[in-house]
């Protein structure tokens, strides 16, 4: 059993997508287990680029093609707008598999969510108004639509019936809104089931053959441990689980066939949307960061908030997640600063803490305690191993290694899939 899943181990956007897809060159499957299109994974390879929201990453390159498991939201108009695309650039996309236990994000819970959104006032989250939440509360309530629903025009007509009545109920009374037709999203979602019906099937049979026939599986994971709607910043998360956890839940495996867990970080951190960032930075430094690696959301357009790297942060996704390997990306970032600055621990009021608070008012107290390495004169994003790297720019993946307990087997130096330095192979660990 070979298997590897990619999970984000900060706020999301760490570079996944461009992590996916250059394991996927070796791998021979690919599969997405939780999230939806709130999730925004950038490819470069061969001078195009892609902007992936639901199809695997693997999907260029996995040799058996790709997934989307049980644990994932799918909006069928995103899906089939990727896939259309895909086509266009002459990916093969017949490979692709759709679990019939997925969820179907509904136009409904895309109004739902901007109206909750709005009601929330100051207190709102900032999501990426796609429906997610709406969708995993009524996976919550045991009244959602599946895939299998979908592509059942009985079983669909009959459970949009009863799930309209409320929801129309809520946006007409509660938020004073239009309520929405029954015949004009039926009629557009039978059509998609229609067109998405030949993916279908239960993918965890197909995922854990591959694995019992000793194929390379490689998980791909959405969002980031800290926007995990259980170990992350709650209410500031998303609402799946993006640890380790919710891949083998989101994807039909047992906890045990995940081999090694590959956490992916940035040599800084960055966050999309509201909740607390301890390290923010709110200077020219953050704005020379957010300039140099285009810190803006892949999914929304915003402005990626920026700040140090939190190794508070990272410890708290390691032990939650069981990451055991590291990919280090945008190191090239850094080229030409003066120094780079890594917070090692949190000051509250007056004592030194080594974890994450779950009280946000105890977080926002939190002051981050630096440690300052020097940063390196030189351009390293045609770096292609280790001895090619400045000597600072080793010592502070070193350094990163050492402060967060786990070892750095991949260094990436820019977006494109060849700008990639392997330490070690993460299929051997
Ligand atoms: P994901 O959601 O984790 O897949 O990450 P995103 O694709 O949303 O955001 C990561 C951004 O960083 C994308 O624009 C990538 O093209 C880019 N990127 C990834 N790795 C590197 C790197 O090592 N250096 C630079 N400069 N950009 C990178
Ligand atoms: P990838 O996979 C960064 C954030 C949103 C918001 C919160 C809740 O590209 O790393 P949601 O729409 O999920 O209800 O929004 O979570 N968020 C992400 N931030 N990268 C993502 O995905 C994200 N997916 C959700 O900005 O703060
Ligand atoms: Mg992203």
């Amino acid at each position: 059993m070979t298997s590897i899943a990619v999970v984000g181990s900060q706020w999301g956007d760490e570079g996944k997508g461009k992590i996916t897809d250059f394991l996927g060159t070796t791998a021979d499957l690919s599969v997405r287990a939780n999230g939806g299109n709130n999730a925004g994974h950038t490819i470069d390879f061969d001078g195009k680029e892609f902007k992936m929201r639901l199809i695997p990453s693997g999907i260029f390159a996995a040799k058996l093609g790709a997934v989307i498991g049980n644990g994932v939201v799918i909006n069928p108009e995103v899906l089939l707008g990727e896939l259309d695309n895909l086509e266009k650039s002459g990916i093969d996309t017949s490979n692709l598999k759709i679990s019939n236990r997925a969820h179907v994000i509904m136009p409904y819970h895309v109004m739902q969510d901007t109206y909750e959104e709005e009601a929330k006032g100051s207190l709102k989250v900032g999501t990426t108004k796609n429906g997610i939440g709406p969708t995993y509360m009524d996976k919550a309530s045991r009244i959602g639509i599946r895939v299998c629903d979908l592509i059942d025009p009985e079983t669909f007509a009959e459970k949009l019936r009863f799930n309209l009545e409320s929801k129309n109920a809520l946006f007409t009374k509660v938020y004073g809104k239009p309520a929405m037709d029954f015949d004009e999203i039926y009629n557009k979602y039978v059509e998609y089931g229609k067109r998405i019906a030949k993916y279908v099937c239960d993918t965890s049979l197909y995922v854990n053959d591959a694995l019992d026939k000793d194929e390379k599986v490689l998980f791909e994971g959405a969002q980031g441990i800290m926007l995990d709607i259980d170990q992350g910043t709650y209410p500031f998360v998303s609402s799946s689980n993006s640890v380790s956890g919710g891949i083998a839940s989101g994807s039909g495996i047992g906890a045990n066939r995940i081999k090694t867990v590959l956490g992916i970080c940035k040599a800084y951190t960055t966050r999309v949307g509201a909740g607390p960032f301890p390290t923010e930075l709110h200077d020219e430094t953050g704005d020379k960061i957010r300039d140099i690696a285009h810190e803006y959301g892949t999914v929304t357009g915003r402005p990626r908030r920026v700040g140090w790297f939190d190794s508070v942060a990272l410890r708290h996704a390691k032990r939650v997640a069981g990451i055991n390997a590291l990919s280090l990306n945008l190191l090239d970032v850094f080229s030409g600063f003066d120094k780079i600055k890594i917070c090692v621990a949190y000051d509250l009021n007056g004592e030194q803490i080594d974890y994450y608070p779950a009280n946000l008012k105890e977080v926002e107290a939190c002051q981050p305690v630096y440690e300052e390495l020097p940063a390196w004169e030189e351009d390293i994003t045609g770096a292609k191993s280790w001895e090619d790297l400045p000597e600072k720019a080793q010592a502070f993946v070193k350094r990163i290694s050492e402060i967060t307990g786990i070892p750095v087997v991949t260094v990436s130096v820019g977006p494109d899939r060849e700008q990639t330095i392997v330490l070690q192979d993460p299929w051997t660990l």
